[in-house]
């Protein structure tokens, strides 16, 4: 099987966990992109869904699934999204999409994650993928230097010759080089660095469940 079509198996076998007349929330990318299809097929069955980027928003609307601001809705029961890298206690690198604090947003106000990746997403250990964090453009070059200091290698997104700005009007530092063995302190540190917006690491809202991809069908895991 492609990585696409692993990303479609785990993006169907997340209709299982979307509860029947409720809000869910939707994540971001190409693997959840699969999902919104999928959930076209019942979008009759639920209320709807609060979306983590304008990306994902387009998508559901344009099936006719009605799109909720977060502060419409109260607890949602469960968030579906994808990740760039997920280790064996559920702690996850995600924002490869740029969509990483709207994502931490809405998986916030769900009860529970549900973690939708191929199999190529699984690691040992977080940090060979480069861990994006969304910052205040002025505080960039002192965040470089921040991250070198703990080891990393930080580089401003581009998108052509620009520098990305997300849907929040902010932009992405790149961090590489980095081993994070305790995804939780990585990420209260980074958080509480002047001009971080939102670190890339999903350890105070890592998945509950995820459905990994495999050439041998969907493997579910709990954490
Ligand atoms: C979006 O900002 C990301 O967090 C995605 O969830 C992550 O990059 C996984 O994307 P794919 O499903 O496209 O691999």
């Amino acid at each position: 099987m492609t990585q696409d079509e692993l990303k479609a198996q785990v993006g169907q076998a997340a209709l299982h966990y979307v509860p029947a007349g409720e809000v869910v929330g939707v994540g971001t990318g190409s693997t959840v992109n699969h999902f919104i299809t999928a959930l076209g097929a019942m979008k009759d069955r639920i209320a709807g869904a609060v979306s983590s980027s304008v990306a994902s928003t387009v998508r559901l609307q344009a099936l006719g699934i009605r799109v909720f601001d977060a502060n419409e809705v109260g607890e949602i029961s469960v968030y579906i999204d994808g990740a760039d890298e997920i280790d064996p206690r559920g702690f996850m690198i995600k924002g490869g999409g740029a969509a990483l604090t709207r994502e931490k947003i809405v998986a916030a106000q769900c009860r529970r994650f549900v973690c939708i990746a191929d199999e190529s997403k699984r690691v040992e250990v977080l940090g060979r993928y480069p861990v994006p964090v969304e910052v205040i453009a002025m505080a960039t070059q002192r965040l470089v230097r921040q991250f070198a200091a703990m080891g990393g290698s930080a580089r401003l997104r581009l998108q052509g010759v620009q520098p990305l700005v997300t849907d929040n009007g902010q932009c992405i530092l790149d961090v590489s080089g980095l081993s994070i063995s305790d995804p939780a302190g990585f990420e209260t540190e980074v958080n509480q660095w002047p001009g971080v917006v939102t670190v890339g690491v999903f350890a105070h809202q890592k998945a509950s469940v995820c459905l990994l991809g495999t050439a041998d069908g969907v493997r579910t895991i709990v954490y």
